[in-house]
């Protein structure tokens, strides 16, 4: 299976979401990634459900949503409503993370759990078996144009090994940092799903990035 290039609307220009949408679907490229940010888990803020559902006419994409905020089962009900695809959540933000998961698949969506670079692959572990993505940030969260750090690819190769270990089937994500020359690192790393914000916006020639992005 080739691997799955979700571009990253926190890179586009806000003035013009319905555009941007359009160009990730004209590209090839296979979801959108929709960045949440609340100003309190990161220090930013971005933009919330109505967008997505507002936007969701507009694209054949999954929306792939990434909730940086605290509290975040407040919020995923009204993702889900508005047509979110994958709902994946902080394992630092919330307490109940099991609890959370759970909610997402019964409302019928594919819940993910992301862990910041700070945190280690072993605090999501009991968590694995009930995941349908593991999103691994690769930068610290709140920001696009950061550059990469190869330590946090380890963990995509941990959670690799877990995943053959365990017979377990999620995908594994990697988020921040991602561009022609760390894609080819994260494919050998093990990665299935690239996030792509800035390189893929400063880009004039989209389609045959996302070619080049998948090897
Ligand atoms: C960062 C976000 C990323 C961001 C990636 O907090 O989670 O999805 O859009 O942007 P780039 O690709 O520019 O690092
Ligand atoms: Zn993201």
């Amino acid at each position: 299976m080739s691997v799955i290039i979700a571009p990253s609307l926190l890179a586009a220009d806000f003035s013009n979401f319905a555009g941007a949408v359009a160009e990730i679907d004209a590209s090839g490229a296979d979801w959108v990634h929709l960045d949440i940010m609340d100003g309190q888990f990161v220090p930013n803020l971005t933009f919330g459900p109505k967008l997505a559902a507002d936007l969701r006419p507009h694209s054949a994409s999954v929306f792939d949503v990434h909730l940086m905020v605290r509290e975040p089962e407040n919020l995923a009900p009204a993702f889900a409503q508005a047509g979110a695809g994958y709902i994946t959540f902080h394992a630092e933000a919330s307490l109940h993370s099991h609890r959370l998961l759970g909610a997402i698949r019964n409302l019928g969506k594919k819940a993910g759990i992301s862990i910041i670079p700070s945190t280690a692959v072993y605090y999501i572990e009991e968590l694995l078996p009930f995941v349908d993505l593991v999103l691994v940030m690769t930068v610290n969260p709140g920001f696009g144009g950061q550059v990469l750090i190869p330590q946090c690819l380890e963990k995509v190769k941990k959670l690799v090994k877990i995943r053959e270990e365990q017979k377990l089937s999620f995908l594994i994500s990697v988020d921040g940092g991602i561009n022609e020359q760390t894609a080819g690192l994260a494919r050998q790393a093990g990665a299935d799903v690239l996030v792509i914000g800035s390189a893929f916006f400063a880009e004039t020639g989209k389609s045959t990035l996302v070619t080049r992005l998948r090897g």
